[in-house]
């Protein structure tokens, strides 16, 4: 039987910066959100390991609103303030949550997620975009690389973006 063997990098760091070019080339030359942040989305779940959901939520001026994402469908508001997504809208900062379990207010849109990072989106002028956010069915799944790694992306989303 034919058994196919996952990329091995030498480095995390490595597999980051190689899937920042790979999504640099993925949307150059196109700067509508809903198709950018769907390829964005695609990439990312299917290139790294141990990830059940990858997508993002759109502020629409008042909430967040669930945008292109991979993975189970999604519960679809989230306020501002509440949950992992919530709160890294709010305080504009990364969170990086090793254990949903523990995280008070977490939002459980599929049981099977234990560990969640979540960037948030910042338009050049200040205005909230929204939030990238990843999870994992293990426990402590995201690191220092990963919450760089993913910044990283973000920053390359961004890149691609009409004001
Ligand atoms: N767990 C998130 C909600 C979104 S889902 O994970 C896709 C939160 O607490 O904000």
């Amino acid at each position: 039987m034919f058994e196919l063997k996952p990329i091995v990098y030498a480095s995390k760091r490595e597999h980051y910066r190689e899937l920042a070019q790979q999504a640099r080339g993925l949307l150059a030359g196109e700067r509508d959100l809903i198709a950018n942040a769907a390829n964005f989305s695609a990439l990312i779940y299917h290139s790294l390991p141990d990830i059940n959901w990858a997508g993002f939520y759109l502020y629409d001026g008042s909430e967040l609103v669930v945008g292109p994402f991979q993975g189970k469908p999604a519960c679809i508001r989230i306020a501002l303030g509440r949950g992992v997504c919530g709160t890294a809208a709010q305080t504009r900062e990364t969170q990086l949550v090793a254990d949903v379990n523990a995280f008070d207010g977490h939002i459980a849109c599929d049981a099977a997620s234990q560990s969640e990072i979540v960037v948030p989106l910042i338009r050049p002028d200040g205005r909230l975009l929204g939030v990238w956010d990843v999870d994992s069915p293990h426990t402590q799944r995201f690191d220092e690389d990963d919450r760089a790694g993913m910044q990283a992306l973000c920053a390359v989303f961004m890149e691609n973006l009409d004001a």
